[in-house]
Protein backbone atom coordinates (compact mmCIF):
# COMPACT_ATOMS: atom_id res chain seq x y z
CA UNK A 1 0.00 0.00 0.00
CA UNK A 2 1.15 3.72 -1.03
CA UNK A 3 0.05 6.86 1.03
CA UNK A 4 1.28 10.07 0.38
CA UNK A 5 0.79 13.54 1.88
CA UNK A 6 0.62 16.64 -0.15
CA UNK A 7 -0.09 20.16 0.57
CA UNK A 8 1.73 23.75 -0.32
CA UNK A 9 4.80 24.76 1.43
CA UNK A 10 3.86 24.63 5.62
CA UNK A 11 0.82 23.27 5.51
CA UNK A 12 1.43 20.83 7.95
CA UNK A 13 1.65 17.43 5.90
CA UNK A 14 4.91 16.53 7.27
CA UNK A 15 3.94 16.73 10.76
CA UNK A 16 0.98 14.98 9.90
CA UNK A 17 3.26 12.02 7.63
CA UNK A 18 5.21 11.73 10.92
CA UNK A 19 2.68 11.26 13.00
CA UNK A 20 1.09 8.16 10.79
CA UNK A 21 4.44 6.95 10.28
CA UNK A 22 4.76 6.72 14.51
CA UNK A 23 0.95 5.26 14.95
CA UNK A 24 1.76 2.59 12.56
CA UNK A 25 5.50 1.46 13.70
CA UNK A 26 3.67 1.43 17.10
CA UNK A 27 1.53 -1.12 16.32
CA UNK A 28 5.06 -3.02 14.53
CA UNK A 29 4.20 -2.44 10.82
CA UNK A 30 6.60 -2.35 8.24
CA UNK A 31 6.36 1.12 7.03
CA UNK A 32 8.80 2.85 4.38
CA UNK A 33 8.49 6.43 5.15
CA UNK A 34 10.16 8.86 1.90
CA UNK A 35 10.13 12.33 1.16
CA UNK A 36 10.41 14.01 -2.16
CA UNK A 37 12.54 15.43 -3.45
CA UNK A 38 15.16 12.93 -1.79
CA UNK A 39 15.41 9.36 -0.14
CA UNK A 40 17.99 7.87 -2.07
CA UNK A 41 21.63 9.09 -2.48
CA UNK A 42 20.97 10.46 -6.42
CA UNK A 43 17.60 12.17 -5.44
CA UNK A 44 19.27 13.70 -2.31
CA UNK A 45 21.56 15.29 -4.61
CA UNK A 46 19.22 16.54 -7.48
CA UNK A 47 17.17 18.13 -3.72
CA UNK A 48 20.28 20.18 -3.37
CA UNK A 49 20.28 21.40 -6.52
CA UNK A 50 16.54 21.67 -7.10
CA UNK A 51 16.43 23.60 -3.58
CA UNK A 52 19.24 25.85 -3.87
CA UNK A 53 18.12 29.60 -3.77
CA UNK A 54 21.64 30.57 -5.79
CA UNK A 55 20.43 28.74 -8.96
CA UNK A 56 17.98 29.57 -11.52
CA UNK A 57 16.72 27.11 -13.44
CA UNK A 58 14.03 26.79 -15.99
CA UNK A 59 10.83 25.41 -15.25
CA UNK A 60 10.73 22.91 -17.62
CA UNK A 61 14.14 21.54 -16.32
CA UNK A 62 12.54 22.19 -12.81
CA UNK A 63 10.34 19.61 -13.91
CA UNK A 64 12.56 16.98 -15.60
CA UNK A 65 14.68 17.06 -12.57
CA UNK A 66 11.74 16.43 -10.07
CA UNK A 67 11.16 13.39 -11.98
CA UNK A 68 14.34 12.29 -12.42
CA UNK A 69 14.64 12.33 -8.66
CA UNK A 70 11.54 10.34 -8.14
CA UNK A 71 11.94 8.15 -10.67
CA UNK A 72 15.27 7.15 -8.79
CA UNK A 73 13.32 6.64 -5.60
CA UNK A 74 10.73 4.63 -7.11
CA UNK A 75 12.91 2.36 -8.59
CA UNK A 76 15.49 2.02 -5.87
CA UNK A 77 13.04 1.78 -3.05
CA UNK A 78 9.48 2.43 -3.42
CA UNK A 79 8.57 -0.89 -5.66
CA UNK A 80 11.16 -3.38 -4.31
CA UNK A 81 9.62 -2.73 -0.97
CA UNK A 82 6.21 -2.29 -1.98
CA UNK A 83 6.18 -5.71 -3.34
CA UNK A 84 7.55 -7.12 -0.22
CA UNK A 85 3.82 -5.74 0.71
CA UNK A 86 5.23 -2.96 2.91
CA UNK A 87 3.47 0.31 3.59
CA UNK A 88 4.75 2.95 2.16
CA UNK A 89 3.96 6.56 3.47
CA UNK A 90 5.16 9.49 0.88
CA UNK A 91 5.73 12.91 2.15
CA UNK A 92 4.87 14.55 -1.56
CA UNK A 93 4.75 12.76 -4.54
CA UNK A 94 3.66 12.89 -8.18
CA UNK A 95 1.01 15.21 -7.48
CA UNK A 96 3.50 17.72 -6.18
CA UNK A 97 4.83 17.54 -10.05
CA UNK A 98 1.15 18.04 -11.08
CA UNK A 99 0.61 21.21 -8.31
CA UNK A 100 3.36 23.20 -8.48
CA UNK A 101 5.28 22.51 -12.20
CA UNK A 102 1.67 22.37 -13.74
CA UNK A 103 -0.61 24.40 -11.56
CA UNK A 104 2.34 26.64 -10.29
CA UNK A 105 4.55 26.89 -13.33
CA UNK A 106 2.21 26.49 -16.35
CA UNK A 107 5.02 23.97 -17.74
CA UNK A 108 2.22 21.66 -19.60
CA UNK A 109 -1.38 20.50 -18.72
CA UNK A 110 -2.23 18.20 -15.62
CA UNK A 111 -3.30 15.08 -18.39
CA UNK A 112 0.34 15.84 -20.00
CA UNK A 113 1.69 15.61 -16.60
CA UNK A 114 0.06 13.06 -15.13
CA UNK A 115 0.84 10.46 -18.20
CA UNK A 116 4.50 11.42 -17.62
CA UNK A 117 4.60 10.71 -13.96
CA UNK A 118 2.70 7.15 -14.79
CA UNK A 119 5.42 6.21 -17.44
CA UNK A 120 8.10 7.81 -15.06
CA UNK A 121 6.87 5.58 -12.13
CA UNK A 122 6.03 2.28 -14.21
CA UNK A 123 2.26 2.89 -12.20
CA UNK A 124 3.33 3.12 -9.34
CA UNK A 125 0.48 4.26 -7.71
CA UNK A 126 -0.63 6.09 -4.50
CA UNK A 127 -3.73 4.03 -3.25
CA UNK A 128 -4.88 6.83 -0.78
CA UNK A 129 -3.42 11.17 -0.27
CA UNK A 130 -4.28 13.11 2.00
CA UNK A 131 -4.66 16.60 0.93
CA UNK A 132 -3.70 19.25 3.91
CA UNK A 133 -5.20 21.87 2.57
CA UNK A 134 -4.54 25.53 4.53
CA UNK A 135 -4.69 29.39 3.46
CA UNK A 136 -1.64 30.34 1.72
CA UNK A 137 -1.22 33.37 4.40
CA UNK A 138 -1.46 31.00 6.89
CA UNK A 139 1.11 28.57 5.43
CA UNK A 140 3.32 31.46 4.76
CA UNK A 141 2.89 32.66 8.31
CA UNK A 142 3.98 29.33 10.08
CA UNK A 143 7.11 29.16 7.39
CA UNK A 144 8.30 32.61 8.52
CA UNK A 145 8.27 31.78 12.21
CA UNK A 146 10.39 28.60 11.54
CA UNK A 147 12.87 30.62 9.57
CA UNK A 148 13.22 33.18 12.16
CA UNK A 149 13.93 30.01 14.54
CA UNK A 150 16.92 27.77 12.73
CA UNK A 151 16.72 27.92 8.73
CA UNK A 152 16.36 30.70 5.49
CA UNK A 153 14.06 29.61 2.65
CA UNK A 154 14.97 27.44 -0.24
CA UNK A 155 14.57 28.26 -3.72
CA UNK A 156 11.03 27.33 -4.11
CA UNK A 157 9.89 28.76 -0.99
CA UNK A 158 10.89 32.38 -2.37
CA UNK A 159 8.03 32.37 -5.06
CA UNK A 160 5.86 34.52 -4.04
CA UNK A 161 2.09 34.02 -3.07
CA UNK A 162 0.55 33.99 -6.54
CA UNK A 163 2.27 31.30 -7.37
CA UNK A 164 1.38 29.33 -4.38
CA UNK A 165 -2.37 30.19 -4.38
CA UNK A 166 -1.89 28.73 -8.46
CA UNK A 167 -0.38 25.11 -6.74
CA UNK A 168 -3.28 25.51 -4.03
CA UNK A 169 -5.99 25.87 -6.43
CA UNK A 170 -4.57 23.13 -8.27
CA UNK A 171 -4.31 20.67 -5.82
CA UNK A 172 -8.26 21.27 -4.73
CA UNK A 173 -8.91 20.70 -8.37
CA UNK A 174 -7.10 17.48 -8.20
CA UNK A 175 -8.58 16.08 -5.38
CA UNK A 176 -12.16 17.13 -6.63
CA UNK A 177 -11.93 15.32 -9.48
CA UNK A 178 -10.57 11.61 -7.80
CA UNK A 179 -12.75 11.61 -4.40
CA UNK A 180 -11.82 8.52 -3.95
CA UNK A 181 -8.03 8.87 -4.18
CA UNK A 182 -7.81 11.92 -2.01
CA UNK A 183 -8.95 12.84 1.35
CA UNK A 184 -8.86 16.79 1.81
CA UNK A 185 -8.24 17.66 5.60
CA UNK A 186 -8.53 21.35 6.93
CA UNK A 187 -5.06 22.12 8.02
CA UNK A 188 -6.30 24.94 10.48
CA UNK A 189 -7.44 22.28 13.14
CA UNK A 190 -4.68 21.17 15.75
CA UNK A 191 -2.06 18.72 15.14
CA UNK A 192 -3.80 16.28 17.25
CA UNK A 193 -7.26 16.71 16.17
CA UNK A 194 -5.83 16.49 12.25
CA UNK A 195 -3.68 13.16 12.97
CA UNK A 196 -6.99 11.40 14.70
CA UNK A 197 -9.10 12.31 11.32
CA UNK A 198 -6.10 11.22 9.11
CA UNK A 199 -6.07 7.80 11.44
CA UNK A 200 -9.85 7.49 11.17
CA UNK A 201 -10.33 7.35 7.50
CA UNK A 202 -6.46 5.36 7.22
CA UNK A 203 -8.10 2.40 9.47
CA UNK A 204 -11.16 2.40 7.39
CA UNK A 205 -9.70 2.68 4.72
CA UNK A 206 -7.11 -0.55 5.41
P1 LIG B 1 5.04 21.08 5.60
O1 LIG B 1 5.68 19.72 5.64
O2 LIG B 1 3.69 21.04 4.95
O3 LIG B 1 5.92 22.15 5.02
P2 LIG B 1 5.32 21.06 8.50
O4 LIG B 1 4.65 19.81 8.96
O5 LIG B 1 6.82 21.06 8.46
O6 LIG B 1 4.73 21.54 7.09
O7 LIG B 1 4.79 22.24 9.41
C1 LIG B 1 5.16 23.60 9.17
C2 LIG B 1 5.17 24.36 10.50
O8 LIG B 1 3.84 24.46 11.00
C3 LIG B 1 6.00 23.66 11.59
O9 LIG B 1 6.65 24.65 12.36
C4 LIG B 1 4.95 22.92 12.42
O10 LIG B 1 5.34 22.77 13.76
C5 LIG B 1 3.73 23.82 12.28
N1 LIG B 1 2.46 23.04 12.24
C6 LIG B 1 2.26 21.83 11.67
N2 LIG B 1 0.98 21.44 11.80
C7 LIG B 1 0.34 22.44 12.46
C8 LIG B 1 -1.04 22.64 12.89
N3 LIG B 1 -1.98 21.73 12.64
N4 LIG B 1 -1.32 23.79 13.53
C9 LIG B 1 -0.36 24.74 13.75
N5 LIG B 1 0.94 24.62 13.38
C10 LIG B 1 1.29 23.48 12.73
P1 LIG C 1 10.71 20.62 1.22
O1 LIG C 1 11.65 21.34 2.12
O2 LIG C 1 10.72 19.12 1.28
O3 LIG C 1 9.27 21.23 1.45
P2 LIG C 1 8.04 20.69 2.27
O4 LIG C 1 8.50 20.45 3.67
O5 LIG C 1 7.01 21.77 2.17
O6 LIG C 1 7.61 19.44 1.56
O7 LIG C 1 10.98 21.13 -0.26
C1 LIG C 1 10.41 20.57 -1.36
C2 LIG C 1 9.98 21.69 -2.27
O8 LIG C 1 9.90 21.21 -3.60
C3 LIG C 1 8.61 22.24 -1.93
O9 LIG C 1 8.58 23.64 -2.15
C4 LIG C 1 7.71 21.59 -2.96
C5 LIG C 1 8.60 21.44 -4.15
N1 LIG C 1 8.28 20.33 -5.07
C6 LIG C 1 7.94 20.62 -6.38
O10 LIG C 1 7.88 21.80 -6.78
N2 LIG C 1 7.67 19.59 -7.23
C7 LIG C 1 7.75 18.28 -6.85
O11 LIG C 1 7.51 17.36 -7.66
C8 LIG C 1 8.12 18.00 -5.49
C9 LIG C 1 8.22 16.57 -5.02
C10 LIG C 1 8.37 19.04 -4.63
Amino acid sequence: MIISFEGIDGSGKSTQANRLVERLSGQGKEILYVREPGGTAVSERIRDLLLDPSLTIYPFAEMLLFSAARAQLVHEKIKPFHARGGIVICDRFFDSTVAYQGGGRSVADAKWLEDFQRTITAGVWPDRTYLVDLPVSTAAQRLTARFSEHETADRMELAGPEFFERVRTTYLQLAAKDPTRYFVVDGSKSEDALENQIWNDFSTFL
